[in-house]
């Protein structure tokens, strides 16, 4: 009987008792109209009401959950409704580009680096960071301005210099070939095909369809959205919602990959499940965190 039980509440009800918070993730069987359940979770005891749109949950003292993917803060004694999408399976994957799918950072910072030179301005690793999800043109700003040279240059200068340093980098990329996938990504692409799930491209990149040429698997992606269509940059969502509209889901129904910080918070923004790859620096806000997507089951990912 506790067996069966425990099995109910973390399979229907999606209970997940192992993180910092209680997190809810409800699949209802479709034969099933309501369950309902105490349980008790760090001294707070919970009692849940479920269908197949709303949860009503009362605890006996203010606390937090998380349903889904987001955060509900609950007053002592009072039942909160909340509204949810069942049945809403995660249907695609958004992956950004640079350091996600391909280690290109490394030609960005050469690239950049030997610009910034030639203009006497000394910049480092720890500074490139700062660059990783941001525009040519933002990433040529930051630059200046941190060399205290933004207002000597006009805006056709800045394009000349854009172009330049694409010039070294375009040159740089000659070397890719699929051997420079990162590990883990051709086996996301495998699991996605096999499940039916569509995966598309959100990269700030210009040069993105070059790169997955060059790498051999441009034609694994449903779109790759162009950024110069876009009117914001990450961290504004737009690029993670286009890239959902484009394979026809809603956001809630993708997980996107991201390794720089302004990647995560348009992932977030847009209400995507968001998979941060942390290599150097952490990345605050990612639903999980790795440092690698080696060995990532996108079964495990499909029931958060
Ligand atoms: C992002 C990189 O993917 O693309 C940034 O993280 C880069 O560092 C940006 O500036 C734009 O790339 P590109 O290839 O258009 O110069
Ligand atoms: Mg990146």
């Amino acid at each position: 009987m506790a067996a069966t039980l425990v099995v109910t509440l973390s399979t229907y009800a999606g209970i997940d008792l192992r993180g910092e918070l209680l997190t809810i993730n409800p699949h209802l069987p479709k034969a099933w109209d309501e369950i309902k359940f105490n349980t008790q979770y760090r001294g707070t005891r919970f009692h849940f009401t479920m269908d197949h749109q709303r949860i009503v949950i009362t605890s006996d003292q203010s606390t937090e959950i998380q349903v889904k993917n987001q955060r509900i803060a609950l007053t002592a004694n009072q039942p909160t409704t909340i509204e949810y999408q069942d049945g809403a399976p995660m249907k695609g994957l958004v992956f950004d580009l640079d350091g996600v799918i391909t280690d290109t950072a490394k030609f960005h910072y050469i690239a950049w680096k030997n610009m910034a030179d030639s203009l006497g301005i000394e910049i480092d690793e720890k500074f490139n960071e700062q660059l990783k999800g941001i525009s040519r043109i933002e990433s040529l700003e930051k630059i200046l301005a941190y060399g205290g040279k933004a207002d000597l240059y006009n805006q056709q200068q800045k394009l000349a210099l854009a172009d330049e340093k694409n010039r070294e980098y375009v040159e740089l990329l000659e070397q890719l070939t699929p051997g420079d996938i990162l590990p883990g990504i051709l086996s996301l692409l495998d699991q996605a095909d096999a499940l039916g799930i569509q995966c598309a491209i959100a990269s700030a990149s210009r040069n993105a369809p070059h790169i997955l040429e060059k790498l051999g698997i441009k034609e694994r992606f449903a779109h790759i959205v162009d950024p110069q269509t876009l009117t914001h940059g990450k961290p504004h969502p737009e690029i993670f919602i286009r890239a959902a509209e484009a394979i026809g889901i809603t956001p809630q129904q993708a997980i996107g990959f991201e390794d720089a910080q302004a990647g995560i918070e348009g992932i977030k923004g847009a209400g995507m499940f968001a998979v941060g790859v942390a290599v150097d620096e952490p990345l605050q806000g990612a639903d999980i965190l790795v440092d690698t997507l080696a060995g990532l089951q996108l079964s495990d990912l499909m029931r958060r």
